[in-house]
């Protein structure tokens, strides 16, 4: 496994190595980001995981000092997935000068995640679009996890006509439930035990809407005044079309229920696609 940090070098090691498949990430690794190294090897015959902590998506106020980073940890984990070239680029290197070049997704992406994060896509949507050019996959891998991402970085493929096939992977989860994160980190252990509540209050919505509720909004709103009755701070729960994240109407059927909340200091987000695929 060759770990990289200049463009010119990863450049030469991709160039002939046929099908690329990229995992791009943030480092910090957990089951997660190597299930979805497991999708990019059996879609791509070389797989290059990305690790940098992008500061363009973090607000002032947010955690990008403190985000966990576990680059030697990160690294043994990748080579024993058999992943073939780590690019951990500088910050120097990503950015060598103020990034004024932007890219600005859709309205969708002021919403949820982006109502309470604002410009946090335009900064995902950026670093990722440099990453796509930095190593030129044939393939990179999302997780479900991030919904809303994923859906954003689906668009900029399509609407810039990337040559790029975008795959998606199942959220990894801990045993209670618990999507798997490297904010999972800093919950005590009161904490931890309480966070699975999360997944479950998304099944039980989910449960009502196979029961045959369609009201989302209350749906929602009841889902919000659980969280809070438990202690936690919720920034929003809601009911969406899984194809653009618009509110359905009626006739939709193929939906995803998205959350986040707040428990303690940690900002925790999970989702749950309901309905037919
Ligand atoms: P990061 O949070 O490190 O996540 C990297 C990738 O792993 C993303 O595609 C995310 O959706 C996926 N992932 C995280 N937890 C997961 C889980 N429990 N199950 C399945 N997939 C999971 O997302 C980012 O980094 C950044 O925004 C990035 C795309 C790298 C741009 O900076």
């Amino acid at each position: 496994m060759d770990i990289v940090h200049d463009i010119a070098i990863l450049r030469r090691l991709t160039a002939p190595a046929g099908t690329v498949g990229l995992v791009p990430t943030m480092g910090n690794l957990h089951a997660g980001h190597l299930a979805l190294v497991g999708l990019a090897k059996r879609r791509a015959k070389h797989v290059v995981t990305s690790i940098f902590v992008n500061r363009l998506q973090f607000a002032p106020h947010e955690d990008f000092d403190r985000y966990p980073r576990t680059f030697e940890a990160d690294c043994a984990k990748l080579a024993a997935e058999g992943v073939d070239i780590v690019f951990a680029p500088d910050e120097r290197l990503l950015y060598p000068e103020p990034q004024q070049y932007i890219v600005q997704p859709p309205p969708m992406a002021n919403e949820l995640e982006g109502r309470f994060r604002p410009g946090f896509f335009n900064g995902v949507a950026t670093v990722v679009l440099k990453l796509f050019n930095c190593v030129q996959p044939a393939v990179a891998v999302f997780g479900k996890k991030d919904y809303q991402q994923l859906l954003v970085v689906r668009g900029m493929v399509r609407q810039f006509d990337l040559p790029i096939e975008i795959v998606a992977g199942e959220t990894t989860r801990e045993a209670d439930g618990l999507a798997m994160s490297s904010r999972n980190n800093y919950l005590s252990a009161a904490e931890r035990a309480e966070a699975p509540r999360l997944q479950r209050t998304l099944r039980e919505v989910g449960a009502r809407i196979a029961a045959g509720e369609r009201d989302y909004s209350a749906l929602g709103e009841s889902a919000l005044r659980e969280l809070t009755k438990a202690g936690w701070k919720p920034d929003y729960v809601e009911v969406r079309r899984r194809a653009d994240l618009a509110e359905p109407q009626e006739t939709d059927n193929s939906l995803v229920v998205l959350a986040a909340a707040r428990l303690g200091a940690t900002r925790l987000i999970d989702n749950l696609e309901v309905g037919k695929t």
